[in-house]
């Protein structure tokens, strides 16, 4: 193994999120996505604002938050925000529809709102991340700890609560997760059935959200937009 090797994807990261904070032009209101990922892009973009540019942005986490204005990035308030210019998020899988399942950081349902009321919604991964169709990774599902019985019944005998020192992982949101597995052969069916079970305050099943991806694989970026159409 070389120093160079990118085992982890960490090179690849980098470069998908530097692709993506290309994208970012002064007066921006930009959405900070949360994760591993996603600190690259915090990161890339708190040195463009050290060279000159001039933004504000949202977090979608309080740790991503802390991270942005450590990196000298002015920072709002979403509660206070009616839109969005550009969100830059990870992922845990994409697909070539621009399907992606969201949230293994636990952060999916303040991810799902900010690219809601975003204008773009860019995915950066590395390879790892890019799959023929989604469906392999555990669905994250945030609940309403006051019914967690009823609904970790409700979503069936795979799901799994998530767990942090031996209790439930609590969310920015205050409420707790159950990772699912679903067949996703009709993910929007899927979706819809989430949607519509009251205790379930959201999901990482992003299908219409994103617009575009990049996708950085051995070095080399590339990105995926959605259709015109599609969107
Ligand atoms: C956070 O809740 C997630 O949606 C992340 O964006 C996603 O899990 C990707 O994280 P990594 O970039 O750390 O793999």
């Amino acid at each position: 193994m070389t120093d160079t090797a990118d085992t982890d994807g960490n090179l690849d990261k980098a470069l998908a999120a530097a692709a993506a904070v290309a994208e970012v032009r002064d007066g921006m209101l930009v959405g900070l996505g949360t994760g591993s990922t996603a600190t690259h892009a915090i990161r890339a973009l708190g040195e463009r604002v050290a060279g000159g540019l001039g933004i504000r942005a949202v977090a979608t986490s309080r740790a991503s938050d802390a991270m942005a204005r450590r990196s000298g990035i002015a920072m709002l308030d979403f509660a206070d925000v009616p839109r969005v210019d550009l969100t830059i998020d990870g992922a845990d899988e994409i697909d070539p529809r621009l399907f992606a399942v969201k949230g293994a950081g636990g952060a999916m349902l303040r991810e799902k709102v900010v690219a809601a009321a975003s204008d773009r919604m860019l995915v950066i991964a590395d390879a790892s991340k890019r799959v023929a169709a989604i469906g392999a990774a555990r669905v994250p599902v945030e609940i309403l700890p006051f019914a967690h019985a009823s609904l970790m019944a409700a979503l069936g005998d795979q799901a799994m609560l998530r767990m942090r020192d031996a209790e439930p992982y609590v969310t920015d949101n205050g409420n707790w997760i159950a990772d699912c597995r679903f067949g996703l052969d009709d993910p929007a069916k899927t979706a819809a059935w989430l949607d519509s079970i009251p205790g379930v305050l959201g999901h990482g099943l992003f299908l219409r959200e994103v617009d575009a991806a990049y996708i950085a694989d051995a070095g080399v970026v590339s990105r995926l937009e959605r259709a015109a159409s599609s969107r």
